[in-house]
């Protein structure tokens, strides 16, 4: 407990007590806390000592050079996932509905409004209202509020079951980091993440694979209420799901066209699946 942190961690905390830069603090070494910052700086280095992670204690956290609110409401926003937004982004998408299931603070879908001009219809879904909340408030931050519908449903639900929402063009992309990790592999995660981030935003199930398969049988579902739709869904995974998910869409779709593809670190990360 008494072990002190890594010098960049206090130079964090530092910054966003004095509301400046690394930088500024970096080049200031002989600056002065008034009593109530050198509380605030104790305070925040005990709960980083706890092994909070350090974006929930500065409040936000950057994704694809863009800054986002998070809060213990919403997965912190992972480096590997800016692949599903290069993925998308390459499609230079025009006219279509885009939707991200399990949007959390909205990082993947006000990455896309933001770098995308052209016209699509832009949704960001989660089941949780407060991570919603986040989501709205990044998407004003970012200016990417009028480009974007956000919706609390399970999934696609508010398109299958709802009369309220319909698909207003003939292609559909879907973009998702929904849970994904297995008992086993949330069982052995950092203190960091299993004592802080929500659970609900990353266990599915035992083998991790709960909520993609409901989603692969709801698009099932879509393309019978609506036949001539072309659905493209971009799911992020853990590495070792890939032969498992292979053989589920297989078996699902039989003329479905399928690509997997690795993260910077060479491991299984993103699979694709065309209707
Ligand atoms: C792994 S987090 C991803 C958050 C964010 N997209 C990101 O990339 O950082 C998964 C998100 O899916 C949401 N979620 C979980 N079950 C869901 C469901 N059945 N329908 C919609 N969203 C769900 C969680 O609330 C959480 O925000």
């Amino acid at each position: 407990m008494s072990k002190e942190l890594p010098p960049v961690e206090i130079h964090m905390i530092l910054a966003q007590i004095l509301q400046k830069s690394r930088e500024y603090v970096l080049a200031h070494p002989d600056l002065r806390l008034t009593e109530a910052q050198k509380s605030r700086f104790e305070r925040l280095k005990k709960r980083r000592k706890n092994h909070e992670p350090m974006a929930y204690i500065l409040g936000h956290k950057e994704f694809y050079g863009l800054d986002f609110k998070v809060n213990k409401n919403t997965l912190i926003p992972r480096p590997e996932t800016e692949l599903l937004v290069e993925e998308i982004l390459k499609l230079k998408p025009k006219d279509k509905n885009i939707i991200d299931i399990g949007t959390g603070s909205g990082n993947i879908i006000i990455s896309l409004a933001k770098n995308i001009k052209n016209n699509n219809t832009f949704w960001g879904v989660d089941i949780s209202p407060k991570a919603l909340s986040v989501a709205r408030y990044n998407a004003k931050k970012n200016k990417a509020e009028k480009r974007i519908k956000f919706i609390k449903s399970d999934l696609l639900n508010f398109i299958l079951k709802s009369k309220n929402h319909k698909l207003k063009t003939k292609e559909l992309i879907i973009v998702a980091n929904l849970p994904y990790l297995s008992q086993k592999i949330y069982s052995s995660a950092m203190p960091d993440v299993k004592n802080y981030e929500p659970k609900s935003a990353l266990l599915s199930g035992p083998d991790g694979l709960n909520h993609y398969k409901k989603l692969l049988r709801q698009i099932r579902s879509l393309k019978k209420s609506y036949p001539a739709l072309d659905v493209s869904c971009y799911m992020e995974i853990s590495p070792e799901q890939k032969t498992i998910l292979e053989k589920i869409i297989k078996n699902l779709f039989l003329s479905s066209k399928m690509e997997f593809k690795k993260d910077l670190a060479r491991k299984w990360r993103l699979a694709i699946m065309k209707t």
